[in-house]
């Protein structure tokens, strides 16, 4: 197979994108595949170029963007369609996170250019990106979900509504990335001007406290479902991304019918999104052993040791057998698809 794969991008997640991508290039060459690389904010990436920028280390903090933003505008509306690699491709395996490469307008533009690509389509993807309207559509579904609402919130809202300590997030974001877990009323301003920093839209969230668990989807078929235990209260940036930051264990030790449960929650989300190929649903496990799903993510990180990979391999399937999977979805869905 030819794979191109797409990467890096203008994102507060471009580390960790590239930090999959080292991982996906090895495992698809590994298995004798053509792969190149495509940096969607700098361009076709030399064997030396991936060297530096395929780094393992993702860091504590995520990296600023504002620079390669004009890039990528660039590479999108100029550059892309263009590149031999991609017009060539047999698929583009998409590593990449948040912004334009996850939330659907990369989707889009590659359901013009008409190359098959890993993942949901542009409006799975702008879907799951949003985290109100995707709640939204996973109450209607049965699947059920922390009570929240969108800023502007008062205190007093709170109160009444959601209780403390709550959640407050930007709803289009990823990795945790401007989320915080306010513990009292005074705390509430300065959160929701964080959030705002990543979006325009910030939400405030019932806080579940309990396990959180999630569950990876593969072609429509739940993988077993894992549990993760963050050093931190909340499973956030350096916990994600730092070894040795959560403990993560799977299978999740459950009872088998909550892990039923929860993997056809799992299924239920994927579909009410309309997501395809793959996806990774994140939930909380309350105190009382009540399931609540926060999101879904259409690009789950793809590290070797990232929680779909584990996942799967929980369920038998190898890092390159999956990254190998994941690229014969992509080939098999007919191009021009809504989902
Ligand atoms: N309502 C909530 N109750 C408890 N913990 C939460 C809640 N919302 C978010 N968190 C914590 O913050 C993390 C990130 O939130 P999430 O909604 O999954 O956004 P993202 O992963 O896209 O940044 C979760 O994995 C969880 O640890
Ligand atoms: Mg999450």
């Amino acid at each position: 197979m030819r794979v191109t794969v797409l990467t890096g991008g203008a994102t507060a997640e471009r580390a960790v994108a590239f930090a999959g991508a080292a991982q996906v290039v090895a495992a698809l060459r590994g298995r004798g595949h053509e792969v190149y690389v495509v940096d969607t904010a700098g361009g076709l990436l030399t064997r030396a170029d991936e060297a530096q920028a395929l780094a393992p280390a993702v860091g504590k903090t995520p990296p600023s963007t504002a620079e390669l933003e004009t890039r990528e505008r660039q590479m999108l509306s100029e550059e892309l369609a263009s590149l031999p690699v991609v017009q060539g491709a047999d698929v583009l395996f998409l590593a990449l996170h948040g912004g334009t490469g996850e939330g659907g307008i990369l989707q889009a533009l590659l359901d013009v250019i008409g190359v098959p690509y890993t993942g949901s389509g542009p409006l799975a993807s702008a879907l799951a990106m949003d985290k109100d309207v995707s709640k939204q559509l996973f109450r209607a579904a049965g699947v059920p979900v922390p009570a929240w609402f969108l800023a502007p919130v008062t205190p007093e809202d709170v109160t009444a509504a959601l209780g403390w300590p709550v959640i407050v997030k930007p709803s289009k974001q990823g990795s945790t990335v401007g989320l915080t877990l306010v513990k009292k009323p005074e705390g509430l301003e300065a959160a929701v001007r964080l959030a705002a920093q990543y979006d325009d839209e910030v939400m405030a969230e019932q806080f579940i406290p309990g396990r959180e668990l999630t569950v990876g989807v593969l072609g429509d078929v739940p993988l077993p479902v894992g549990e993760i235990i963050p050093k931190h209260e909340l499973f956030d940036y350096e916990c994600k991304y730092t070894p040795g930051m959560s403990e993560e264990t799977f299978p999740a030790k459950l009872a088998p019918k909550l892990a039923r449960q929860l993997q056809e929650y799992a299924l239920l989300a994927h579909r009410a999104l309309k997501l395809g190929g793959y996806s990774r649903i994140d939930f909380r496990l309350s105190l009382d052993g009540d399931i609540f799903c926060l999101e879904a993510n259409t690009l789950p990180g793809m590290t070797g040791t990232s929680l779909l990979p584990q996942a799967a391999r929980a369920a038998g399937i190898e890092f390159p057998e999956l990254c190998e999977r994941i690229c014969q979805l992509a080939r098999n869905k007919r191009s021009g698809r809504g989902g």
